[in-house]
């Protein structure tokens, strides 16, 4: 048998996202979301599911932050839903929006949990949307004010501050694939609004730290190593241009100011978006960095793909699948730790997400025995730990998610939660990984 143990000083949390748990889609002075029009919209939700209710936290958040005492987290991790603050995305505050995280974060630190809070976790505002969204230069200056008066009215509670969550997955599948919110398809359109995310980042780190009242802040990337199918040249070539695309469009700008040569080549028609001084602006000190991570790319040179010529998420023959036919492959989360280091200046890091959906059903007992979920945790877990070891410093770990949720596209058809929904009646059953990672958190490790 063998321990895994991790440092004194984790923070060992579960994270959530506003739209995915919420509900109250349209109370208390809320403004419509791209993500309210969009699953309004028929045909867009795998189940034609909306997040309407959802989990029906805003009315339940006591009970839940009960919940995350019960499982002993010592750090949770939430988003603010931004029409819930600027209904029209800009100019009138909505006192009761920001009334509802206040409470939140002060029921949060009587639990003796610390609050890390993600200013933007995909809910835009529907109104800047029909201005054309990220991809109109005005929302910069408007999102920068939203984060400046969040943090005005938190920041003395709330230390850490994460500005994005996974600029790829908002930009590309809302902008290009059309699976997301807005649902566009449009190259231009994708590439000045991945433009504008990474300007906005540099331009709000900065007013937030020209604020003093933020202590701490970072933003999360989904990063997840590309690996060639094969040894080939051209699957060589292919990864390494969807790393560029996909990786290194959103994280070489705040460290470097600068965007990855190739792809910038490729890109170049659609690149029109950047004016003089954005580059010097998007580079910005991070106090910290958000790695979300559930597994790898496997690459192909593929010619039928338009400026990238590559296609990512081929499946390898007999790999181990979650319910998301995600392959499970904990290596990759220790992979992508030691590069982080290596490539972009030994940040600090928080593990803001990983996790697994899988077929989960209550047992006649009453109990969910989802084990492969305690499986998946461990191995990714382990992997964490032997970064560690090799001098990564990970500061925290977040489960994807504390409990059953909206899970976008998806609906209410994927299960990640260490808790069980019960969407019919609200009720909550912590699952065996919930009690699994009671135990963790306690040990601060685990035997494996
Ligand atoms: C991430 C999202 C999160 C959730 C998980 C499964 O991409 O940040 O909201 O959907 O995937």
């Amino acid at each position: 048998m063998k321990r895994i143990t991790f440092p004194d000083d984790m923070a060992w949390g579960a994270a959530t996202a506003s739209y995915q748990i919420e509900g109250a889609w349209d109370e208390d002075g809320k403004g419509e979301s791209i993500w309210d029009r969009f699953s309004h919209t028929g045909g867009k939700i795998i189940d034609g599911s909306t997040g309407d209710v959802a989990c029906d936290h805003y009315h339940r958040y006591r009970e839940d932050v009960e919940l995350m005492k019960r499982i002993g987290l010592n750090a949770y991790r939430f988003s603010i839903a931004w029409p819930r603050i600027f209904p029209e995305g800009a100019g009138r505050v909505n006192p009761a929006g920001l009334a509802f995280y206040d409470s939140l974060v002060d029921g949060l630190l009587e639990a003796g949990i610390e609050p890390f809070a993600t200013l933007y976790h995909w809910d835009l505002p529907q109104r800047l949307q029909d201005e054309g969204g990220w991809a109109n230069r005005d929302i910069v200056e408007k999102f920068r004010d939203y984060a400046v008066s969040v943090v005005n009215r938190l920041g003395d509670r709330v230390k850490r501050w994460i500005v994005f969550n996974e600029p790829p997955v908002f930009v590309y599948l809302g902008y290009q694939l059309g699976m997301h919110a807005p649902g566009l398809s449009d190259s231009a359109i994708t590439m000045s609004a991945a433009h504008h995310v990474n300007l906005t980042l540099g331009v709000t780190i900065k007013a937030l730290r020209e604020s003093g009242r933020a202590e701490s802040v970072g933003t999360t990337y989904n990063l997840m190593p590309p690996h060639p199918a094969t040894d080939s040249v051209e699957d060589k070539a292919a990864a390494d241009r969807w790393d560029q695309a996909f990786n290194r469009w959103f994280v070489d700008p705040i460290f470097f100011g600068t965007y990855p040569e190739e792809m910038r080549r490729r890109f170049e028609p659609v690149m029109d978006c950047v004016k003089p001084g954005d580059m010097e602006m998007m580079k910005q000190p991070l106090d910290f960095m958000g790695l979300n991570i559930y597994s790898r790319w496997v690459v192909v040179h593929d010619p039928g793909i338009p400026t990238l010529e590559a296609r990512g998420g081929v499946l390898p023959e007999g790999v181990e699948t979650t319910a998301m036919g995600w392959e499970i492959y904990p290596e990759s989360i220790y992979e992508m730790l030691v590069r982080l280091k290596k490539e972009y200046r030994d940040p600090a890091i928080y593990v803001t997400e990983n996790g697994a959906a899988f077929d989960d059903t209550v047992d006649a007992d009453g109990n969910v025995n989802d084990e492969r979920r305690i499986d998946y945790l461990e191995r990714y877990l382990g992997q964490v730990a032997r970064a560690i070891d090799e001098g990564v410093r990970v500061k925290g770990y977040f489960v994807w998610t504390l409990m059953d949720n909206f899970e976008w596209a998806y609906g209410f058809t994927k299960r990640f939660g260490i808790v069980y929904t019960d969407y019919a009646t609200q009720e909550r059953i912590m699952k065996k990984s919930a009690h699994w990672y009671a135990d963790t958190i306690r040990n601060n490790g685990f035997a494996l």
